[in-house]
């Protein structure tokens, strides 16, 4: 039978098994007073990708007031595989003085400015600068949207401005675009939506911690706006704007933003009843929020000698609220005084006692707690913000550890009422990061984390038993594995600043990236042995890090006098450059500097599948996640078979070439033993 007649084959014995997957109906515990999505420079209404509606802003009711020449309508002349039609292709380029303004209900909003800075007709984009006020509150000055897609890491094509503004009584919602002189604005999208009254701004009855200058007091009333900077789903996975509690927030892993040297554990268990109360109600952060986490880890004594640290880059010169969502979920915590733990933010201690569950009152009754922070101008108008967890363990309690479910920072407007920062430098600017605590752990320590990763059940460094097999050679695979297994589970200690704005998937390219052999030197600390994640006939597979640390990889470096490679490293680069589906792993780039062969890889978290089902210390896979695993595979060979431009045989699957992403992705990898098919081959030859 033809694989090519039947291309449905392999998901039709399994999809029907999963019923309940699709269509998974959820109420949304906050339904918006006000919702406002509008796609500017369209002329009608049109559906984004995730099912909304927005209405083009040509003749809107929403810019009355302005002179007809003040702005006009263009359409982006080429759209980035990354950015979706809705609302990005379209754009408003204001040459002068804009003002929209909407009628909205007294109250919070969160107000969501999308920018694409593509070509608009002939208009140079790089030379838009503008600023944007609303209200009282100035948002952007002489802002550069050229230059912040930039300085974004991992790179991006578009981004989202997230801001909170209270709207008074028989006020209404301005916006309005000020082009800088002999320059102009532009808006692809806005978002205006409601929240409830006291989400974020405590009010005058409740003063926040302040991590600050003199007073140990701070008080958010809704007279501060506010500008998200951060919002991450701690020790989970992504989670879209429609998974949100109907305020269409997005939360990103944390993954980025922790501190590589040491990353704890995860939790993610199946069927956690979070009991939300009246201080944290349902709308505060979604189910996936709470009832995932990351720990420290099963180990009291590892624990008290390590921070569990996130690193986030900031803008110098204001105030952050920050605030952390905890749930203590655990079945076997319950009761206070179990868990005890200190939480430092830049340096200083902003909890000395933090006692999740005396602070709940239960297991599974979720919290969070706010604080706010100065940070002082210093010698960069960038700056780090630093959260450190650690074991308070002075009395005798049961556990040494520390935990986090989720965290939110956001920027609140200085004195004279503005949220706006510097233009990010072009990047041959920008000052390496500034010296960032080292993790220092001697070498016996270093054997104990070892000893911890390797019987992690969750944690992220579990992948590396697989890379090597993904990356060994055909010939000399089993032998190679058996070898370095025992090698490949080293740590890769040296510090790794992770700092990135927006999280984006490595974008699939056509031609894969060249590095050059400085790059790789600097992503691996000049191929540290600490780096190692294994090795075979081949030379060394490195974990590293690219784009100033903000994203990890997997790095192949073939030894160059063996001649063995060679042809294998130009196959494996002309077929996976070719290659782009989500359940295929990805070729990031190479380095084919002189004496140099190196791949680099998208770095996959959780291993093989073969690692989860045999001998295996990770805890056995659901049915579900079995099933998904199983689709994602056939997705990724269905690929292969029909989507590529040459149809290409695999003629090696097995367990130990399918691996999993951190989100429980399943992606074929291994091309060494992979043909393509000539076209003139007669269809049976497809046959399996
Ligand atoms: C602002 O906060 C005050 C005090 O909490 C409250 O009385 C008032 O209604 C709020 N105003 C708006 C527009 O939300
Ligand atoms: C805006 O930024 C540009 C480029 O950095 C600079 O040349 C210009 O002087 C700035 N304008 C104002 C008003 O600050
Ligand atoms: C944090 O404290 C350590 C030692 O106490 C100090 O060396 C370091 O500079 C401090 N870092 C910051 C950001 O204040
Ligand atoms: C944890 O962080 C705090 C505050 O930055 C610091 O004082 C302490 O030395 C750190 N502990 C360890 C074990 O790194
Ligand atoms: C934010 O701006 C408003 C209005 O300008 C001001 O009243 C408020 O104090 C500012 N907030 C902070 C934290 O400075």
């Amino acid at each position: 039978m033809s694989l090519r007649d039947h291309p449905g084959i392999y998901l039709v014995l399994l999809l029907h098994l999963l019923p309940s997957v699709t269509g998974i109906k959820k109420s949304l515990s906050y339904t918006p007073v006000d919702l406002i999505l509008l796609d500017c420079g369209a002329s009608s209404s049109s559906t984004s990708l995730d099912g909304r509606t927005w209405d083009g802003d040509a003749d809107s009711k929403f810019h009355a007031s302005n002179p007809e020449t003040a702005s006009s309508a263009f359409t982006a002349s080429q759209q980035d595989p990354s950015v979706t039609q809705v609302p990005y292709m379209t754009a408003r380029i204001f040459q002068s003085q804009f003002t929209y303004t909407f009628p909205v209900s007294p109250g919070p909003k969160f107000v969501r400015l999308y920018f694409y800075p593509a070509t608009y007709s002939n208009l140079d984009i790089s030379k838009s600068r503008f600023s944007l006020s609303a209200n009282t509150y100035t948002l952007l000055n002489n802002f550069s949207a050229f230059l912040t897609v930039s300085a974004m890491k991992p790179s991006v094509a578009s981004f989202i401005k997230e801001y909170i503004i209270t709207v008074w009584d028989n006020q209404k919602l301005d916006l309005t675009f000020s082009p800088s002189p002999s320059s102009f604005a532009f808006i692809n999208g806005i978002e205006i939506i409601s929240m409830p009254n006291n989400l974020y701004a405590s009010g005058n009855n409740n003063p926040l911690p302040y991590l600050g200058i003199d007073s140990n007091q701070f008080y958010l009333d809704n007279t501060t706006a506010l500008e998200k900077f951060y919002r991450l789903n701690v020790g989970g996975q992504d989670i879209n704007g429609n998974d949100d509690t109907g305020m269409h927030r997005t939360w990103l892993q944390d993954l980025n933003y922790i501190f590589s040297g040491a990353v704890g554990f995860v939790i993610v268990p199946p069927d956690v009843k979070i009991q939300y109360t009246m201080k944290t109600p349902a709308y505060t952060a979604p189910v996936m929020v709470y009832g995932s986490m990351r720990f420290m880890g099963p180990d009291s004594h590892l624990n008290l000698k390590y921070n569990l640290t996130w690193y986030f880059s900031i803008d110098a010169g204001f105030n952050y609220l920050v605030r952390l969502h905890f749930c203590e979920f655990r079945p076997e915590e319950t009761r206070s005084d179990q868990v005890v733990f200190y939480i430092f933010i830049n340096n200083q201690t902003a909890e000395p006692y933090a006692d999740i569950m005396l602070w709940s009152g239960g297991n599974s009754v979720p919290l969070y707690k706010d604080y706010v922070l100065w940070i002082p101008k210093g010698s960069h108008s960038k700056q780090y913000l630093c959260l450190a967890l650690h074991p308070n363990f002075d009395k005798k309690r049961t556990y040494a550890d520390a935990f986090l479910n989720g965290l939110e920072i956001f920027k609140l407007n200085n004195s004279g009422g503005s949220l706006a920062s510097p233009c990010p430098e072009l990047l041959a600017g920008s000052p390496p990061p500034e010296n960032l605590p080292k993790l220092k752990v001697k070498t016996n320590e270093k054997r104990f984390l070892v000893v911890i990763v390797v019987g992690s059940v969750f944690g992220g460094m579990l992948a590396l038993s697989l890379v090597i097999c993904f990356f060994a050679f055909k010939q000399r695979r089993v032998k190679d594995f058996e070898k370095s297994e025992a090698k490949s589970f080293r740590f890769p200690f040296s510090h790794t600043l992770r700092s990135s704005v927006t999280k984006a998937s490595l974008r699939p390219s056509n031609t894969s990236r060249r590095f050059s052999i400085f790059e790789i030197e600097v992503a691996t600390s000049k191929f540290d042995d600490e780096f190692v994640i294994g090795s075979g006939g081949f030379g060394n597979v490195y974990k590293g890090f690219i784009d100033d640390g903000a994203t990890p990889v997997a790095i192949k470096r073939l030894d160059s006098s063996s001649r063995q490679g060679t042809r294998e490293f130009r196959t494996e680069i002309d077929m996976l450059s070719e290659l782009h589906n989500p359940h295929l792993v990805s070729l990031i780039g190479y380095c084919d500097d002189p004496g140099e062969m190196i791949l680099v890889y998208e770095y996959m978290h959780r291993g093989t599948l073969r690692d989860h089902l045999y001998k295996t210390r990770n805890p056995p896979l659901p049915w579900k996640r079995r099933l998904e695993i199983c689709i994602g595979a056939a997705r990724g060979l269905y690929y292969l078979h029909t989507g590529a431009k040459h149809p290409i045989i695999h003629r090696d699957v097995k367990s130990t070439n399918i691996l999993i992403d951190e989100n429980w992705v399943a992606k074929v990898s291994d091309f060494g033993l992979s043909r393509w098919v000539p076209p003139a081959t007669p269809k049976r030859t497809l046959a399996l």
